[in-house]
């Protein structure tokens, strides 16, 4: 094989994921254990993780839940739910749990279990000053959940109406702007300090919002923030592949069951675990832009986040592979990113 057909990199992590609880666990873990040395694991269970103690029982579930092969390879990273009730006391403990990286805000119903979330940052304003202090980054849905605001507009919206007032309030604060989808916010982190930064998922590069209605409605290219035109993912490209420190992979995998996706008010999520650092050595490829795929999957975001990078190497070739039409999920069954079709390359 020449060299362009194979390309080994630094083990990767994923800096945004969904991997539920209970009996979901072990149905997805290994997908993203077989790929990445380690995950921020989202806080959004139904009854969502808002203190340290929660993490470290959450935590203790997903090492239970894992493979034996993987106990030894694959550390869940801890996040907190930020709440209006959130204090500066559960800061300092999150801190010095050593497993608890960051809190995450979810402005209330803005997107899967959020309703818990935040619904005056304003209120949040001590916790985001010990957390300033403390070094903890602040991950952010950045967007607004005002329905007026048409759907396709609520991330620009979130930069005007908050996101730039936080940030020239807290300059010391390390904010994540998660799972970016448009140009707007491409352009709102390249012009901010060192402090922000954000994670890109696959399917918002690889798909615009026509995918939604590609001959027909499409459940499962439904997520959020929702897919957006053609000249965003192809800025979200631009920046993946742009040797910027500030943009890291998240894949925002994010599983439902067949039967909540396939429904008259589906849920949003799209399961991409599977092809999790594959579907991006295919966009890094056919970008010209391989060379870059390294410090994007495996640099930027330990760096970002003041840990070390890893040490292992994985391997991928440019080999087919077909995807299966549905995984086992729990008791039921969930469709991943392109069900049916291909992966492209795959891990060796
Ligand atoms: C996520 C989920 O299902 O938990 N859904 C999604 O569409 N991305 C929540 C989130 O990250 O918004
Ligand atoms: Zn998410």
């Amino acid at each position: 094989m020449t060299a362009s057909n194979k390309i080994t990199l630094t083990k990767p992590d994923d800096w945004h994921l969904h991997v539920r609880d209970g009996v979901f666990l072990p149905s997805v873990l290994s997908d993203t254990a077989d790929r990445f040395a380690r995950a921020i694991i989202m806080p959004n269970l139904v009854d969502p993780v808002t203190t340290t103690r929660l993490a470290g029982e959450y935590r203790s579930r997903i090492i239970g839940a894992l493979q034996n092969k993987h106990k030894l390879t694959f550390d869940p990273l801890m996040t907190l739910y930020l709440t209006n009730r959130t204090s500066a006391s559960e800061i300092k403990k999150a801190r010095e749990s050593g497993f608890v990286h960051a809190v995450k805000w979810y402005p209330a119903g803005a997107t899967t279990n959020s309703n818990q979330g935040v619904s005056d940052i304003v209120a949040c304003y001590d916790v985001l000053e010990a957390m300033a202090e403390e070094g903890m980054p602040l991950l952010v849905h950045g967007e607004v959940t005002d329905p007026t605001v048409d759907i396709f507009d609520r991330e620009r919206v979130f930069i005007d109406q908050f996101l730039t007032g936080i940030i020239k309030n807290f300059p010391t604060l390390k904010i994540v702007f998660e799972h970016i989808t448009t140009e707007d916010a491409v352009l709102l982190v390249e012009g901010a300090s060192d402090n922000v930064a954000a994670t890109i998922t696959a399917h918002h590069m690889l798909l615009n919002r026509n995918s939604l209605f590609n001959g027909g409605i499409r459940p499962h290219h439904y997520c959020l923030p929702v897919l957006k035109r053609e000249k965003h993912r192809k800025a979200l490209i631009k920046a993946a592949t742009s040797s910027s420190k500030k943009f890291f992979l998240g894949t925002d995998s994010a599983p439902h069951t067949k039967e909540t996706k396939e429904s008259a008010c589906g849920c949003a999520g799209i399961y991409s675990s599977h092809g999790g650092i594959e579907f991006y050595a295919e966009i890094f490829d056919k970008a010209e832009a391989l060379d870059k795929l390294e410090a994007f999957a495996s640099f930027n975001g330990p760096d970002f986040y003041g840990l070390t990078r890893n040490q292992d190497k994985i391997t991928l070739s440019r080999k087919q592979s077909v995807i299966a039409d549905v995984i086992p999920f729990g008791n039921e069954e969930c469709v991943p990113l392109r069900a049916g079709g291909n992966l492209r390359w795959s891990l060796d």
